[in-house]
């Protein structure tokens, strides 16, 4: 019988391997863990309860929000500024930092989150997700604010994304390890199903929307091009995947390996998605588990962000797979 590790119990572990732990970052991941299986049961139960279409608000990124966005983003917002250990949120979904109170000292960490990843995927019952970054306040002993959020990549004490799948699983990493767990619905617990989880050093799966073919600059297009012919690491044409929710297609290149890339385009010079919640805690994730997430020249997580919302192109898996394309991209082969 494989024994039964919750996550809770995993993460207090976890803790107990830090002698100067303090216990709250312990329960704050309690926290989101808590919030993430209630936004599973929204997301399961959403198409009868008439919350799969929109809102009549256009958020900050110029998106008509969908309900469940929004739905999902008062879950986080509620479960986490309750918590009492975070002074600062940064939601996809709210124009502004949300600080809480500063009466308590111990406010000590900042989270960013995209309460809902793959929105368009809502009503096909294709996985979408949560992502969140969590930082260590820069002043703990001043009020909270933006200064808390726009921090590098490798400043980050914690991140992980959830899939709401064929199952909800949870993956994350306080920086020793990625680990993954699987929601048990009978008990409403995550149990622990997979240790220190490694992209593999290659792979052989590329994703990407080639519906921007026409957008991409030529070297983007011959990288591209060569992953589908045989000139490439794998020196035979590699898979095509592309779900359109960034949890699944990472969550598969994680195990995988192989490439996922939303690269920049003519239209949008600094890409599609968010640096500070779904590029920063990814690349993270993937430089924890020995892959690289990079902008097309750096690495994302010595990026530091300029404001809460700004984009980032993203090129991330298998080592192999990022270092060569990077080098068509940067034009040294
Ligand atoms: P979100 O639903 O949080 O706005 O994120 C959507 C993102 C990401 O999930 C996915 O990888 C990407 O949008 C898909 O973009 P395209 O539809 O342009 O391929
Ligand atoms: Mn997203
Ligand atoms: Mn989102």
């Amino acid at each position: 019988m494989i024994p039964t590790i919750t996550l809770n119990r995993f993460i207090r572990q976890e803790e107990k391997a830090h002698p100067y732990a303090t216990g709250e970052l312990t329960d704050l991941l309690y926290s989101i863990g808590l919030a993430v299986k209630m936004i599973s049961h929204l997301v399961a139960t959403a198409g009868y309860k008439g919350l799969h279409g929109y809102t009549d608000k256009v958020n900050i990124q110029g998106e008509i929000v969908h309900k469940l966005d929004q739905e999902a983003d008062e879950i986080l917002m509620e479960i986490l500024s309750s918590c009492g250990h975070f002074g600062s949120l940064v939601s996809e979904e709210r124009d502004q930092v949300v600080t809480t109170p500063f009466e308590s000292k111990v406010a000590k960490y900042a989270v960013a989150f995209d309460p809902l990843d793959g929105s368009s995927n809502i009503g096909s019952n294709i996985p979408v997700g949560t992502i969140f970054t969590v930082f260590k306040r820069k002043t703990p002993e001043e009020p909270p604010g933006i200064d808390d959020m726009l921090q590098p990549g490798r400043n980050v004490v914690a991140a992980g994304y959830a899939v709401y799948g064929s199952m909800t699983s949870f993956v994350y990493t306080c920086g020793s390890g990625v680990h993954g767990f699987t929601l048990d619905p009978e008990i409403g617990e995550f149990v622990l199903t997979e240790e220190e989880i490694k992209i593999p050093e290659s792979g052989s799966i590329y994703s990407v929307n080639e519906g921007y073919w026409e957008l991409w600059d030529d070297k983007t297009r011959d990288a591209v091009r060569r992953l589908k012919e045989s000139d490439n690491p794998l020196g035979k044409p590699y898979t095509s995947r592309y779900v359109g929710s960034l949890v699944s297609d990472f969550d598969r290149t994680l195990r995988r390996g192989g490439i996922f890339l939303h690269p920049a385009n003519k239209k949008r010079e600094r890409g599609k998605l968010r640096l500070l919640y779904e590029c920063i805690p990814l690349s993270y994730i993937a430089h924890v588990a020995g892959g690289i997430g990079t902008d097309g020249s750096v690495n994302v997580i010595d990026i530091e962000p300029k404001s809460i919302h700004e984009r980032c192109p993203l090129i991330i898996g298998s080592k192999k797979e990022v270092e060569w394309f990077l080098e068509i991209l940067n034009n040294n082969q």
